[in-house]
């Protein structure tokens, strides 16, 4: 059973919309779950010159946190197509130094966000290929594809009750998912 799960925001924007998925996703964990926010916004590009000892120490406090995870679950926006570069960043430093994969066998959700209506496919399908070489099992239904975000909300940033029992069901089954494998 999961008792801590990572949660990554693959926007950096104050207002966005993808991390107020997350936290409508986070406020549905039970209780039993401790929420770790995984934060990337500071984390220098990822570049093989930089791993000495000790490395930079904001890539040693995402290692540290995303380690004390028993899964992780990404939320991520569409920049042309594909993931943001700082979320990509991301991946590459838990993925380093070599044989030391700090992402290896955690189970993942990933959920893409998107005002568009096509609700962030190709991130959401370029961040699935990443995880895959990264060894983290992912769960392949429900898919999460979240378009039209701006419609989902009502005036005050909460999500229409449809919308969050749709978000309770990916949850659900993402749990089921993960003590499955534990
Ligand atoms: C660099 C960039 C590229 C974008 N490319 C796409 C895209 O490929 N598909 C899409 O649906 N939206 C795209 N958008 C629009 C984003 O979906 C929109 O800005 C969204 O609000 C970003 O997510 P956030 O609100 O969580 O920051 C792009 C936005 C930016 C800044």
């Amino acid at each position: 059973m999961l008792t801590t799960v990572g949660i990554i925001v693959g926007s950096l924007r104050r207002d966005s919309y993808t991390r107020k998925v997350a936290t409508a996703f986070a406020a549905l964990l039970p209780e039993h779950v401790t929420v770790k926010w995984l934060q990337i916004a500071d984390l220098p590009l990822y570049n093989e010159d930089l791993e000495t000892t000790p490395p930079p120490e904001a890539w040693t406090v995402l290692r540290r946190a995303a380690a004390d995870c028993d899964g992780v679950l990404f939320f991520t926006p569409e920049y042309n197509r594909s993931v943001p570069a700082a979320l990509k960043n991301a991946l590459d430093v838990g993925s380093r130094p070599y044989g030391e994969n700090v992402w290896a066998h955690k189970p993942a959700l990933v959920v893409s966000v998107s005002p568009g209506a096509i609700g962030g496919f190709g991130a959401n399908h370029h961040l699935r290929q990443s995880l895959t070489f990264l060894d983290m099992p992912t769960l392949q239904q429900p898919e999460a594809y979240i378009g039209n975000v701006t419609k989902l909300m009502d005036g005050t940033d909460q999500f229409v009750p449809a919308t969050s029992d749709y978000f309770k069901q990916i949850l659900s089954q993402y749990l089921s998912f993960a003590a499955k494998l534990s």
